[in-house]
């Protein structure tokens, strides 16, 4: 297509198309590299108490669902993940010092890249609340810091 336009106004209209694409890309694509947590979601207590039936619930829920990518201890390294590249490595959950409403988004959502499946459509909240206790009283190797 041939334009008769030329000068100023369309290099200017023509350069920011280009520059409207560049950042819609890379919107999406940030998008689908981080995880979805809503604001104040650190501060969100875990509703499921961690009595010895949930965090039994929790266990068994842990192990068809996560151990296969996260371990039988948390460590990251099960039969699933991808050791080869630290990058995708699955998360260490005896270390993880992430708050558990921050957790409990991490497993509600998910993320693609690297991939952590969402597990809303699999499972309830209080489901994953109960794997949230688990994790971080039964996976976590002691407690965190105690705030200053
Ligand atoms: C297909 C493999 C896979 C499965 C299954 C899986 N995860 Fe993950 N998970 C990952 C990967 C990979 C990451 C690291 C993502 C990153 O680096 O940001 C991750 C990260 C996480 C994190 C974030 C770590 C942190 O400290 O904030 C949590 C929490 C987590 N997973 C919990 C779980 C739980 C609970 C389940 C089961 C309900 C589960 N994952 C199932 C692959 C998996």
């Amino acid at each position: 297509m041939k334009s008769k336009k030329t000068g100023f106004t369309s290099v200017s209209s023509v350069s920011s198309v280009v520059a409207f694409f560049v950042l819609l890309c890379a919107l999406v694509s940030a998008q689908g590299k981080t995880w979805t947590i809503p604001e104040g979601a650190a501060d969100e207590k875990n509703p499921v108490a961690s009595t010895p039936d949930a965090l039994k619930k929790g266990a068994s829920l842990y192990k068809s669902h996560c151990q296969s990518c996260h371990g039988a201890k948390g460590l990251g390294d099960g039969p699933e993940a991808d050791l080869k590249d630290a990058r995708r490595k699955p998360a260490n959950l005896s270390v993880s010092r992430t708050p558990d409403g921050v957790m409990f988004y991490k497993i509600w959502n998910g993320r693609d890249e690297p991939k952590m499946p969402a597990f809303k459509s699999q499972m309830t909240k209080d489901e994953v609340w109960a794997i949230v206790a688990y994790a971080t009283s039964s996976l976590r190797v002691s407690p965190p810091a105690a705030a200053p």
